[in-house]
């Protein structure tokens, strides 16, 4: 019997908590500092993640804890698993000079050049002087990045050169993301259908999980500011398997090949968001983590034990243990994110949660294909009020995306809060890609 703490309180990490709910093996599932959705399946503790490592590994040790998962990306990147490691506990995720290849996107570029990795043309650029002679040569449109952890929020595409200098000016001269900002790389425009396939990792082994694909932008028809993700598919139809061999082939070979020779210690999750070119997959971005909302639309899908696999990927086992791959269930899910108002700019909290009942993913559901994902909830006396800026995740499963889509959209029909908004659009672009692919 095992006893897991999941590091973090979104949406991904109740849905992790909740795939590991399903194994029989785990006993006691704690969760720091989880949410009001994750409080009915785990023991939630407001521990310090940052700035309270030491207390952390106590806390591990005190409570005889076998497996550590993190969730997000920012104790990876502050080196949370080495220090872990060092301890000789258990625990799921890169090693802190891996995590660079999202802690950093120069790093991540020039990791990919070093392998033959397929991406956009870029330049980096590490001043404001730098910065506004690079412009003047650059070709448009040119997508701008903070080179550090931006919540999902530091990239622009701009269309102008006086659009892109404006980014940059704010990034370098007025610390919109702070040292993030600070150095940026400039990239030249991707066209095509974005996608994205989460693998584990154990340093040797690759072992996707179903592809899907996020929606970044906050409203219909992806319009209006970036966001951290208003909702999921999976699988995503672009990925067929002649493109997913494609990946294999010219990603995820030399991925694997650039962690050994530069020995990343890498037994997490790796997360490949990728532009479906005519040329073939480029990777646009890696992440270190499981992604959100992805991570709510592909779970529901995984029939492997998730304890086993989490497990096998820390022991360097995935090759062993997964030798025909994952174990999937057909279908598809749709992930709809319910965000607060104002999201992804100011937004209110503290808003009552009204029709949750029957949709809890800790009960038998009284919509057994439904699950509500809590992301920013919190609890005050009996009442779930939001906390946070996306606040729900509404998963559907069903034997297609036609209907998974409607069955995720009925639900989202039932709850209400003051100034929610959500996109009515989740999954669209999935029905052209397949409406395309049969005439
Ligand atoms: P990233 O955080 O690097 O994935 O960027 C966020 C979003 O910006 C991506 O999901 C894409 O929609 C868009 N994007 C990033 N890089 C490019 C690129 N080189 N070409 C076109 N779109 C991009
Ligand atoms: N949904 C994209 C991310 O997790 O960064």
């Amino acid at each position: 019997m095992s006893r897991v703490l999941v590091i973090g309180g979104g949406g991904r990490e109740h849905a992790l908590v909740w795939k590991l709910r399903q194994s029989s093996q785990v006993e006691r599932v704690f969760c720091a500092p989880g949410n009001a959705g994750i409080r009915e399946l785990a023991e939630c503790v407001p521990l310090d993640v940052s700035g309270g490592v030491p207390e952390l590994i106590r806390f591990v040790k005190d409570h005889a804890i076998d497996f550590t998962v993190v969730g997000p990306e920012a104790p990876l990147v502050e080196g949370l698993v080495d220090r872990f490691t060092e301890a000789n506990l258990a625990i799921f995720g890169p090693g802190q000079a891996a995590a660079q290849l999202e802690g950093s996107k120069a790093f991540a570029k020039g990791f990919m050049a070093r392998y033959g990795i397929p991406t956009a043309r870029w330049q980096v650029v590490r001043s404001w002087e730098e910065a506004q002679q690079a412009i003047r040569q650059i070709a448009l449109p040119v997508v701008v990045k903070a080179d550090g952890l931006a919540a999902g929020k530091g990239v622009t595409i701009s269309e102008t050169k006086e659009e892109a200098l404006h980014t940059l000016e704010s990034l370098m001269l007025r610390d919109t993301f702070g040292p993030a900002g600070k150095t940026v790389v400039l990239e030249e425009c991707l066209q095509g259908e974005e996608a994205s396939v989460m693998a584990f990792c154990d340093g040797q082994t690759l072992l996707p999980l179903p592809s899907s694909q996020d929606h970044k932008r906050v409203w219909d028809q992806d319009q209006g500011p970036n966001t951290g993700g208003m909702g999921a598919y999976a699988p995503a139809p672009v990925v067929t398997d002649t493109v997913m061999r494609h990946i294999e082939s010219s990603i995820f070979t030399p991925f694997l090949k650039g962690l050994a020779a530069e020995r990343l210690s890498y037994h997490g999750l790796i997360y490949f968001g990728l532009m479906l070119t005519s040329q073939g997959p480029k990777v646009l971005e890696f992440n270190v983590r499981f992604g959100d909302p992805e991570t709510q639309a592909v779970l529901p899908l995984l029939q492997d034990n998730l304890l086993d696999l989490l497990g096998a990927t820390v022991q360097g086992r995935l090759r062993q243990m997964y030798p025909d791959g994952l174990k999937v269930q057909s279908g598809s899910a749709v992930c709809v994110v319910l965000a607060s108002g104002g999201y992804p700019g100011r937004y209110v909290k503290g808003k009552p949660i009204a029709g949750l009942t029957g949709y809890s993913a800790a009960q038998v559901a009284t919509d057994s294909h439904v699950t509500v994902f809590h992301a920013g909830t919190a609890r005050e006396g009996q009442t779930t009020i939001t906390s946070g800026g996306r606040v729900l995740g509404v998963t559907a499963v069903d034997t297609t995306i036609e209907q998974a889509i409607q069955r995720a959209y009925q639900a989202v029909k039932k709850i209400h809060f003051e100034g929610m908004h959500y996109r009515r659009d989740i999954a669209a672009r999935a029905l052209k890609v397949l409406q395309r692919t049969s005439s």
